[in-house]
């Protein structure tokens, strides 16, 4: 175990000016330790080191590794002169492309150089033709997509730092940059930020070998702009254009630019400019897909039902050559729902048009009575709005083929069809999923097929909607930081993968949005102006706050949100109305989508269960900021817990009938009321868990519940004893439930459990049926944190102290048609390492098999449910006592409770 650790940050020449040393501290910490320095410089690099002790005082590890560095950008120095430029003259067309462009000249021998550049709307930056992007210390280049991202344009926008010492040649130079409407003015930003004009902003910093510095800046004076390059259109929604005959060598030195338009200064942005925070969006390779099938079809055949089905020419092995002509068109699958875009290599005549369409389904029969909205076998499109999701290429004839991928819009699909104006071949198509990276370490397999396909699914879902912001969707005309959504799903989101940086990032668009009166919205970044302060969904702050705060362990996250939370709970202590004193927030949503219905009554009970819910955070959340802030915070700790004692008194007088029961029956009130201890005594709360689960059974083990209600509803079984009830929701395969989709050819989460079956097709409801939408996925939480049982530690937070609880699926009786689970395997790459947990029932015997792994300096217990009061259990295949490791033990009649140091261990519970 680690006793003390030693930081120490250099910088200048050979690394011997000594910046910070944080000298011996005495800590097991061994994450998020903050920088505690003095203010560091502007454009400078530093390297640090780390020296680790370890219990027995041995220095087991000193890292002197030479790419331990990083570097300041701009900080507070300004941008030496660089304008907001645009293209001077009249407005351009709404989803119009600019480029930029201008040359400079390089006389002396270049040390280092980087670019600091950002844009109103999506860009992408070249110099001397070639694409910007992150040299690795291997010589490999990384590209940012969708550059800048999504933030609250009218308080922040980022800037990204690129090295670009090698793309620079002493002599003549030139610098381009390709702007498109993105989230800035781009249908999806829903009018927001006015309807501004795109703008470009960029400073070249370049350090000479006699150490003099000279700056290159966007400028009027120096700067050209054109709406005339090779993508003729972009918009997010409706997707790009591309004419292969402009491209032109305009972004390479001594092109001829004099047609090209003035710029002039561009005044629409008033926010901050600051450096880019979190994980980039990138083209993730590992993710790559190939299409599956591929089948070419000319025209269709009504019948009496619709639009009958496609007719087929040719079904293709999707690798190979796909030749088309006029009139003829070819559906590509990739397979899997999935998020990004497609690369493709076509030949054919120049001035051949193609054109791609996207879709994450297909019809099937062409019947309208099963919504198909054209013939079986073509795209189902009609739920994507008005999103037009089209890439268009026309060629420029090149003999040995072209390839393209767009890069100014993304699409959520499976299936792509393309017709063309005049004869071409496809030789190649591929998928590139795209995304922010967030690195996945997890993983989580069961004996059975259609859990491990749900897990997968739901792994997916966050993949396409994690894009620099946490969407609802990523296919039709919405793609927005919906926050219930990302309240539903955050917790099970940071299993799947390192969200850290990604939710601090999105923390930021959510205070950004902030109301003055304290209020959130419900979407971050804000758009849509009117929803605002729903129960359920603005909450979202705190929830994320915390359970990240939980996961990973950085007090920042709740240092820096802290204030934002506080002025929402003082807007929501404004809410009262209706003789009642504690209404909680608005009652647009409430359990949206729930098949148990979603009446006034019963989303006005959700908003004061969510207020509850708030201040018991707020209470946690003080009492964290008490440990490192002092009393202040204790006595905030204090008022809220006063409130949730508060609010509680007045949900039981007006929730709480005489006999006991909750005047708003349902699954999802009685899982909120349970989750937040709403019930006056454990008594009650008994019967409230009984009715619970008659509930539920009588629905015959199905689901009732929508956005809120899921969220919660196995974690809170399982905290109510009712693991088993639990796995009958996760082994149901009946509509509603989660394997109901699965069974119905899911690939991702969707927003409906029936979005399309196979007995009556798509939902009716075309205004709201995405397949593609993370919320339901909320369950993945329950299979990481019951079902394996890997828990953070309250009081050690990040897996410093791991618990370990698995509930296995001891089921008396399985419903007819489930399985039982014998067998999780599954891993979380915290930051402290990987831990592993996993379990097994011998089928023979009822034996169960229990497998940990605890990384190096950390700490856990692990809990062992047990069936049966004289079970016998062992680890290593010896008694517990002489295990080297488990530094104590516990057991009583229902569990057995041990305590364990870093190691592998292996446990049996026999009878
Ligand atoms: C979105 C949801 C969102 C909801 C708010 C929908 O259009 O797709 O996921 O949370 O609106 O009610």
């Amino acid at each position: 175990m680690q006793s003390h650790y030693r930081i120490t940050v250099t910088s200048g020449k050979d690394n011997s000016d000594i910046i910070w040393d944080s000298g011996k501290v005495e800590s097991g910490l061994s994450v998020h330790i903050p920088y505690d320095g003095p203010q560091l410089q502007p454009f400078t690099r530093y390297h640090w080191k780390v020296a680790v002790w370890d219990n027995h005082g041995n220095q087991i590890t000193t890292a002197s590794r030479t790419g331990s560095y990083f570097e300041t950008g701009l900080l507070n120095t300004g941008w030496s002169g660089a304008q907001w430029i645009k293209p001077a003259g009249n407005k351009l067309r709404k989803d119009a492309v600019l480029l930029f462009r201008s040359e400079f000249n390089i006389k002396k021998e270049i040390e280092s150089a980087r670019i600091y550049s950002t844009a109103l709307g999506i860009y992408d930056v070249f110099i001397n033709s070639k694409r910007v992007g992150n040299i690795s210390d291997n010589g490999k280049t990384t590209y940012d997509e969708l550059k800048p991202g999504w933030t609250n344009y009218s308080k922040t926008l980022f800037y990204n730092t690129y090295d670009i010492t090698p793309f620079l040649n002493k002599g003549g130079n030139a610098i381009g940059a390709v702007v498109s409407s993105g989230w800035w003015a781009g249908d999806i930003a829903h009018g927001e930020y006015g309807n501004p004009d795109l703008g470009f902003l960029a400073l070249l910093r370049i350090k000479y070998t006699d150490g003099t510095i000279e700056c290159i800046t966007t400028h009027p004076d120096t700067w050209k702009s054109n709406d005339n390059g090779a993508i003729t259109s972009a918009d997010i929604y409706a997707g790009e254009c591309y004419d292969a005959r402009l491209e032109s060598g305009w972004n390479s030195f001594g092109y001829d630019d004099t047609n090209w338009k003035r710029t002039e200064i561009n005044h629409g942005f008033h926010g901050k400019i600051t450096s880019f925070i979190g994980p980039r969006v990138q083209v993730r390779p590992e993710l790559e897909r190939f299409p599956v099938s591929c089948i070419k079809y000319n025209g269709s055949t009504p019948d009496a039902y619709g639009f009958g089905t496609i007719d087929t020419v040719e079904i293709y092995d999707a690798k190979k050559t796909v030749n088309l002509t006029k009139g003829d068109t070819a559906v590509y699958d990739m397979g899997q729902n999935m998020v990004g875009w497609i690369k493709f290599k076509v030949k054919g005549k120049r001035g051949t048009r193609v054109t791609f369409r996207f879709s994450e389904m297909l019809n099937d029969n062409g019947s309208i009575s099963r919504g198909n909205d054209g013939p079986g076998g073509s795209l189902y499109r009609t739920i994507l709005r008005t999103a037009k999701a089209t890439l268009q290429y026309t060629l420029k004839g090149t003999p040995e083929g072209e390839i393209f991928r767009p890069s100014m819009t993304f699409f959520g699909f499976r299936y792509c069809d393309v017709s063309v104006t005049d004869d071409l071949s496809i030789e190649s198509l591929k998928g590139e999923v795209v995304g922010t990276v967030n690195e996945e370490g997890s993983h989580f397999i069961t004996n059975n097929d259609a859990v491990n396909k749900l897990y997968r699914n739901i792994l997916w879902g966050q993949r396409g909607n994690f894009l620099s912001v946490p969407t609802d969707c990523p296919q039709r005309d919405e793609r927005l930081g919906w926050t219930g959504d990302i309240l539903a799903f955050c917790r099970a989101a940071t299993y799947n993968a390192d969200v850290n940086g990604f939710f601090c990032k999105w923390l930021g668009d959510v205070r950004d949005g902030q109301r003055e009166d304290g209020a959130f919205y419900d979407l971050a970044p804000r758009v849509w102006g009117n929803e605002v302060g729903n129960a359920a969904w603005a909450e979202a702050a705190l929830v994320v706050t915390w359970n990240t705060y939980l996961m990973y362990g950085d007090l920042r996250i709740i240092e820096e949100n802290y204030d934002a939370m506080e002025r929402f709970m003082q807007q929501r202590a404004t809410q009262v109305f209706d003789g009642y004193k504690y209404n909680g927030g608005g009652i647009t949503h409430g359990d949206w989508l729930a098949p148990e219905g979603n009446e006034p009554g019963k989303k006005r009970c959700i908003a004061v269960c969510f207020y509850a819910y708030s201040a018991r955070l707020m209470q946690k959340i003080s009492e964290v900021m008490a440990k490192y802030h002092g009393k202040k915070y204790e006595q905030k700790a204090l008022e809220y817990k006063t409130l949730y004692t508060n609010i509680k008194k007045e949900f039981q007088t007006r929730y709480i009938n005489s006999d006991g029961t909750l005047a708003q029956d349902g699954q999802t009130t009685y899982l909120l009321a349970l989750k937040l201890d709403l019930f006056p005594d454990t008594q009650s709360a008994n019967k409230a868990i009984v009715h619970l689960d008659s509930l539920i059974k009588s629905n015959d083990n199905r689901l009732g519940t929508g956005f809120v209600g899921t969220a919660i509803i196995n974690q809170t079984l399982s905290e109510c004893g009712l693991s088993e009830t639990a796995y009958n929701l996760l082994l149901q395969r009946k509509n509603p439930s989660w394997l109901y989709s699965v069974d119905q050819g899911a690939t991702t989460i969707w927003e409906r459990w029936n979005g399309y079956t196979y007995e009556s097709g798509f939902h009716p409801q075309i205004s709201m049926n995405s397949f593609n939408h993370y919320a339901y996925g909320a369950v993945l939480e329950w299979m990481f944190r019951y079902m394996a049982g890997i828990n953070p530690d309250i009081d050690n937070p990040g897996f410093k102290h791991i618990t370990l609880s698995p509930h296995i699926d001891s089921r008396n009786a399985i419903p007819t048609g489930q399985e039982r689970i014998t067998y999780v395997d599954a891993s979380y790459e915290s930051h402290y390492g990987k831990i592993s947990s996993s379990w097994k029932i011998n089928k023979k015997n009822g034996n169960i098999k229990y497998d940990f792994t605890i990384p190096t300096n950390t700490t856990a217990t692990v809990i062992l449910h047990l069936q049966d009061k004289c079970n016998k259990i062992k680890c290593n295949q010896r008694s517990l006592d002489k295990v080297a490791g488990i530094v104590s033990h516990k057991t009583d009649n229902t569990k057995s409770i041990i305590n364990l140091l870093p190691g592998k261990y292996s446990f049996t519970v026999s009878k």
